[in-house]
């Protein structure tokens, strides 16, 4: 008993200390966050026409130990003793980076126009998840670095399985194939195709100590989410709608 409260105290000690350090509060890990874009667009809501068969960048989200983020800055601004970069910058300052963000962090939901607007995702990931990390006033690191790990860490050369329209695949299965290959546990995120109500793979999500920039990868303390809640569930890994038919629809 007497030693937990010890190790808590200490623990406390080495939070506030390297938040005075780091100015950046006492989260405990990033979580990368990549979507499967077939999946997030077959069940109904609305998407920008062309469908990419590969994983893209959804975020890179500070995370405390037990799993829940970080709290936006404009909800708790003590994350950080550095002022922030406003997100009104973010247009100017990822300009640099422009074309590799269009192409690997898209926003796949179109505005109220019906336009493909990436730079307000970009936006929100900022304002949600990047103001409070490690990089609160370099917005061209966050992102660097965010693009850097998804390149780096591509969830098909580790799952075991490819797209198919008919395969179903246990969870276990593919976390199991994972942890074998890179030695640790991600987490699976499902969503449901509806009437069938098949589920399906939606979003992969590799952890990281939390470092600047972060590389090692850790367990995610937590393996499922969305709609998958048991190991034992199948699930299916959509293949891209093929080109020709988004062409057909234009
Ligand atoms: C961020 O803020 C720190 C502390 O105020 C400062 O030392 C550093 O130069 C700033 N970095 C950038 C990229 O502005
Ligand atoms: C993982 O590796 C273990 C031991 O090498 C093996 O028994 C198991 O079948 C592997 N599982 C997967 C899903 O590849
Ligand atoms: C998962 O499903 C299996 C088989 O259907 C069941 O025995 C087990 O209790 C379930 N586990 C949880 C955590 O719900």
């Amino acid at each position: 008993m007497k030693m937990r409260h010890l190790m808590a105290l200490a623990a406390a000690v080495l939070a506030t200390v390297s938040f005075l350090l780091s100015g950046v509060s006492g989260f405990d890990f990033y979580k990368l966050s990549l979507t499967w874009p077939p999946s997030a667009c077959n069940i109904g809501r609305e998407c920008i026409p062309y469908i990419p068969g590969m994983f893209t960048v959804h975020g890179l989200w500070p995370q405390y130990a037990n799993d829940t983020p970080v709290p936006p800055y404009a909800q708790d601004p003590t994350c950080t003793t550095i002022t922030p970069t406003d997100p009104s910058q973010i247009p100017a300052q990822l300009q640099p980076i422009e074309d590799r963000l269009h192409e690997n962090w898209p926003s796949f939901y179109p505005d109220r126009t019906g336009t493909r607007d990436d730079p307000t995702f970009w936006r929100h990931e900022w304002e949600y998840h990047g103001m409070c990390s490690d990089y609160p006033n370099d917005t061209l690191g966050y992102f660097t670095e965010t693009l850097n790990l998804a390149q780096n860490n591509n969830p098909l050369t580790v799952m075991g399985i490819q797209p198919s329209d008919t395969t179903l695949h246990e969870v276990k299965t593919i976390l199991d194939a994972v942890k074998n290959k890179s030695k640790v546990y991600p987490q699976i995120v499902c969503n449901t195709l509806p009437r069938v109500t098949t589920l399906q793979l939606v979003e992969f999500r590799f952890c990281f100590k939390r470092a600047k920039p972060p590389s090692v990868l850790q367990d995610c303390p937590k393996k499922l989410a969305g709609d998958c809640k048991n190991e034992t569930d199948e699930i299916r890994f959509p293949p891209a709608p093929p080109i020709s038919s988004i062409k057909d629809e234009l």
